[in-house]
């Protein structure tokens, strides 16, 4: 039985996984917390993991029948992550780790979002049986990566953004356009309504062969485009037509290079996970592109897109199987730890 713990940004969460399965995955959303502030404050996040992780590892154990004898490993988000977040979950893995007597496991944040989106059913379990060479795409606020995962627990970082992800992309664009934080969520449901086709708005690196991304001129043409129409986002369907024609813009470029990786590598299944996997017309879209060229597709459960122990519980049984190393009491957490390249 592991008991995993995952504090790298605004989440606190704690799982208990047993063979596989995902008997617990209890998640504190600070989201409501720093939605006064227009984004995380690192600091309020740290104070509020330390505050969250007791209750969340106790109703975490409870839903799983279990106890701390029961464990035995421990996993916990190394990096990358804010720093001080990282450090309230990762020494709180140490410490139990160490009293225990288990090993311990620093997992690498992103590796773990790979595995998300094979982990599913009722009871939430992994899927590995099915598991195949897959282009993986995870887009959160913090973060736009494509991968190649070519096997289990290996994988090479096909590319990612050269400056905003698209989830900062989402949250900065809704802020333009006087809607609350994270914006992401609000913005697809007011696009819902609008006309993708409205306004046309670039398809930053769309063109270019190579698996890079860039969001920040996109969201700089989103402001040059209000400043030239002042007042337009007071009127609600012209707010619904921005909406739908920004997220069109976003969508297509995230959809289409991934689903282009997949045919270049000669891989039949995509992935995706992170936050903005939530997104419907992110859904739709790789849903539509795979379809057509027959491409299985996975999508994480919208649970497990945003950021959860889980992850990080599943991930850590397949090193522990796999016959990997714990990590040793005297390794620290790494913030910048780049996805191997
Ligand atoms: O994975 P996540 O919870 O946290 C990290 O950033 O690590 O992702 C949060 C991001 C935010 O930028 C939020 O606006 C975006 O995911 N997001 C969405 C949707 N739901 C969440 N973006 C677009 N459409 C959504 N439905
Ligand atoms: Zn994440």
């Amino acid at each position: 039985m592991i008991l995993a713990i995952e504090t790298s940004c605004d989440e606190t969460s704690v799982a208990v996984i047993r063979d596989g399965c995902v008997l617990a995955n209890v998640v504190a959303s600070q989201i409501q917390l720093h939605s006064e502030y227009g984004g995380v404050v690192p600091e309020l996040a740290t104070r509020e993991h330390l505050r969250n992780l007791l209750p969340v590892a106790r109703a975490a154990l409870a839903q799983a029948g279990a106890t701390l004898p029961d464990v035995s490993a421990v996993a916990a988000t190394r990096g990358p992550g804010l720093p001080a977040a990282l450090m309230a979950g990762f020494t709180s893995a140490q410490a139990l780790a160490f009293v225990l007597g288990r090993p311990l496991f620093g997992i690498h944040h992103h590796e773990a979002h790979l595995y998300s989106p094979w982990i599913g059913g009722e009871p939430a379990r992994a899927q590995f049986e099915r598991f195949e060479p897959n282009v993986s795409l995870i887009v959160s606020g913090g973060h736009t990566l494509l991968v190649h995962v070519r096997g289990e627990l290996d994988h090479v970082v096909l590319g990612g953004t050269l400056d905003d992800a698209a989830g900062e992309c989402f949250d900065k664009t809704a802020k333009l356009l006087g809607l609350p934080y994270p914006g992401g969520p609000v913005l697809d449901r007011l696009a819902g309504q609008g006309n993708p086709e409205a306004f046309d708005f670039p398809r930053p690196m769309l063109a270019d062969d190579g698996h890079d991304f860039s969001f920040s001129g996109l969201k700089t043409s989103v402001r040059y485009f209000l400043e030239k129409r002042p007042g337009l986002a007071d009127d609600p369907q012209a707010l619904r037509d921005v909406c739908a024609s920004v997220q069109a813009a976003i969508v297509e470029v995230l959809a289409a290079k991934t689903v282009r990786a997949a045919k270049w590598l000669g891989v039949r299944c995509v992935t995706a996970s992170g936050g903005v996997t939530c997104n419907s017309a992110l859904r739709r879209e790789l849903a539509a592109r795979c379809s057509k060229r027959g491409f299985d597709l996975r999508l994480a459960d919208p649970a497990l897109c945003t950021d959860n122990a889980a992850m990080v519980g599943i991930l850590a049984e397949r090193k522990l199987r796999a016959g990997h190393l714990p990590t040793a009491f005297d390794q620290e957490i790494k913030p910048g730890w780049a996805l191997a390249a």
